[in-house]
């Protein structure tokens, strides 16, 4: 396999997860890291041989040759860098979320394709094994047809230095962990047509570090995704959850069975399948450790796109998904707001499953 040469922007705490990953693929040659806080970048320069740091990334650009970027910068300069780096011909990889506006979501999918690169975010989760063995269960009508499904996901919230801006405007408990079950509710059960929803602030103030801080974004979300055809999923997303059974928080119910998922959605674990039409005890459920499920890590998109581009494989996750999440928890926002139901227009390649990745994308020339 030939290797692609990655570049990492952004060396803070995610990158300490990803640069790792990205380093121990056979397919990917990191070739430099990008910090305006230098010492940041050349003290991962030195710990994983990387052998360019750059404190800007227009320099970065302009003067080196690598063709995906790993976005690993804060929330509001991933649009901005998004849009450097598809101006730059360079494909891109962004944690979440892709950028915090819609329609500057939707001008970076169409500046990606001007320049026949790709563009891609966080989540990754339907790469994971037990995504795809729920996809596959789905597919192949192992729990008859599906209608409803439900998920909960959460914690009692950051609390370690730095973590403020979870707490203030543009970040929320939806965006930061409903994000994952709302890509995967979407990855199983297809592109959502509107939602309503409920967010709130349970509580006001926190202490961060030692200083009070005042509440601003949600901490405490519901909301109810119409998939069409009657097919509905339920997410509640929170930072007021101190405890929950993590052998299941998500269960899929079908016409001819049921199906739970453990873990939490970034990292899903077992799955348990019960077939039949009664209601039955956890002792009569089967359950299931899709193989590889240990090897997925909730940081390994930017390693998984490097390895589709030296393959030259179409990868199974989308730029258009991640924008149809993003106006999906947009949308919810609104309808929680004015207690509407909203529309949801967005759509993207479905259903997610592996084995059906047939067409080919090549090698962007830079
Ligand atoms: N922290 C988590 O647990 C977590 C988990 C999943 C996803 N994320 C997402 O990953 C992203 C990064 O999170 P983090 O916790 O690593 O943040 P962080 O603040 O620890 O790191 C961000 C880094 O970006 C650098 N930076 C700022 N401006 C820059 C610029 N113009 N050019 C290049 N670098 C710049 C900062 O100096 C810093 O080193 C966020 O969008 C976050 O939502 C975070």
């Amino acid at each position: 396999m030939r290797k692609v040469r990655v570049a990492v922007v952004g060396c803070g705490n995610v990158a300490e997860k990803y640069v790792p990953h990205l380093q121990r693929s056979t397919a990917v040659d990191l070739v430099a890291v990008c910090d305006p806080l230098v010492d940041r970048a050349r003290s991962f320069a030195q710990a994983y041989t990387i052998e360019h740091t750059f404190q800007d990334i227009d320099q970065m650009l302009s003067t080196l040759d690598f063709e995906l970027l790993a976005n690993l910068t804060p929330m509001p300069l991933h649009a901005p860098i998004n849009r450097l780096a598809l101006e730059a011909g360079r494909n891109v990889w962004c944690e979440k979320p892709i950028a915090t506006d819609l329609a500057e979501a939707q001008a970076l999918l169409s500046l990606a394709q001007q320049h026949s690169v790709g563009l891609w975010s966080a989540p990754a989760n339907p790469i994971s094994p037990p995504f795809q063995f729920m996809a596959q269960a789905l597919s192949t009508g192992t729990i008859g047809r599906v209608f409803a499904a439900h998920g909960i996901i959460g914690s009692s919230g950051p609390g370690w230095p730095g973590s403020a801006w979870f707490y203030q405007k543009g970040g929320g408990s939806l965006f930061d962990v409903g994000v994952y079950n709302v890509t995967l509710f979407t990855g199983l059960l297809g592109p959502a047509q509107s939602v309503v929803a409920m967010a709130g602030t349970a509580i006001p103030q926190r202490i961060i570090n030692g200083e009070a801080i005042t509440v601003e974004a949600d901490d405490n979300t519901a909301l109810l995704l119409d998939h069409g055809n009657a097919v509905y999923s339920v997410i509640q997303a929170g930072f007021v959850y101190a405890a929950q059974r993590q052998d299941w928080t998500v269960q899929l119910i079908g016409t001819g069975g049921a199906l739970t998922m453990g873990g939490y959605a970034w990292e899903p674990e077992e799955i348990s399948v019960y077939r039949g039409d009664q209601v039955r005890a956890p002792g009569q459920w089967e359950t299931f450790r899709p193989q590889g499920q240990a090897t997925y890590v909730w940081q390994s998109g930017a390693t998984y796109i490097a390895e589709c581009l030296a393959k030259g494989e179409k990868p199974l996750l989308s730029g258009e998904h991640a924008v149809h999440v993003l106006e999906a928890m947009l949308a919810a926002k609104r309808a929680a707001k004015t207690g509407s139901r909203v529309q949801i227009s967005s759509t993207f390649p479905w259903p997610l499953l592996a084995h059906e990745r047939t067409t080919t994308i090549g090698r962007k020339a830079i």
